[in-house]
């Protein structure tokens, strides 16, 4: 593929010919010069034909380079930057997201409903666990495995951003496709933008990860926005 050649070489501007015409013979001198132009016509065709791919290497989105069996990578969040969410103190969300994770919760409890954290901060290392331990335990192909879990380095939860959210009433539906018919799901879908939470991987999301009703992510600030901004304009870009 020409995506491994370095830019610089694949807009090497075209060899002139070494060898000049010399001395007589207008008729052979006007034929190289044809078929030099020729040539150089050709070449600056296919020059144009290249630049579109390379344009797009500018392009601050996604390129297929970046992705790892259709997951972006991620960097950890610090840890002096994460406050617990959940009532043991073990599951964590950056500060931002943890706020408004917080109003979240206590927003729907007015309402009868139990958003309960199920997991939030994920380091690479806790990720090496879920995705090699559990792919040979399964006896799964890393791209079977990667359709529902991100490989360490390229998972949403590294962030502090992103939470997994289950129904406190409906514990037979944590981490299930189900969850999306319980009232805690209902309930997201209705506020969660409300407190800049979406979700990140619907159905038929562009990024081919299996739908998890479950995960949802913060964009309610600059940080998070630009973190996220990847996979979002992925996304965007595939919206009708
Ligand atoms: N389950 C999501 C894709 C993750 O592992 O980050
Ligand atoms: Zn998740």
């Amino acid at each position: 593929m020409d995506q491994d050649i370095p830019v610089a070489e694949r807009l090497q501007p075209i060899t002139k010919s070494k060898a000049a015409p010399r001395g007589g013979g207008w008729a052979i001198a006007s034929a190289i010069v044809l078929v030099g132009l020729g040539g150089a016509g050709a070449v600056w065709f296919l020059n144009r034909a290249t630049e579109s791919p390379i344009a797009t290497e500018t392009d601050p989105t996604v390129t297929s380079t970046e992705n790892l069996l259709g997951h972006l990578p991620y960097e950890e969040a610090p840890l002096s930057e994460l406050e617990p969410v959940s009532a043991d103190g073990q599951i964590k969300l950056r500060r931002a997201a943890a706020e408004r994770f917080r109003a979240m919760v206590a927003a729907a409890q007015q309402e009868g409903v139990v958003l309960m954290p199920l997991s939030g901060f994920r380091s690479k290392q806790d990720q090496d666990y879920l995705f090699f331990e559990v792919k040979e335990q399964r006896a799964q192909r890393a791209s079977e495995r990667a359709l529902v879990s991100a490989p360490p380095g390229y998972s949403e939860h590294h962030t502090g951003y992103a939470i997994d959210i289950g129904d406190g009433a409906r514990p037979e539906t944590h981490l299930k496709e189900t969850f999306e018919e319980t009232p805690a799901f209902r309930w997201l879908k209705k506020n969660a933008a409300r407190f800049s939470f979406e979700l990140s991987f619907p159905r038929n999301n562009p990024q081919g990860v299996s739908y998890e009703p479950w995960h949802w992510r913060f964009v309610g600030d600059r940080h998070s926005l630009q973190t996220f901004y990847k996979a979002r304009e992925l996304r965007q870009r595939n919206q009708p």
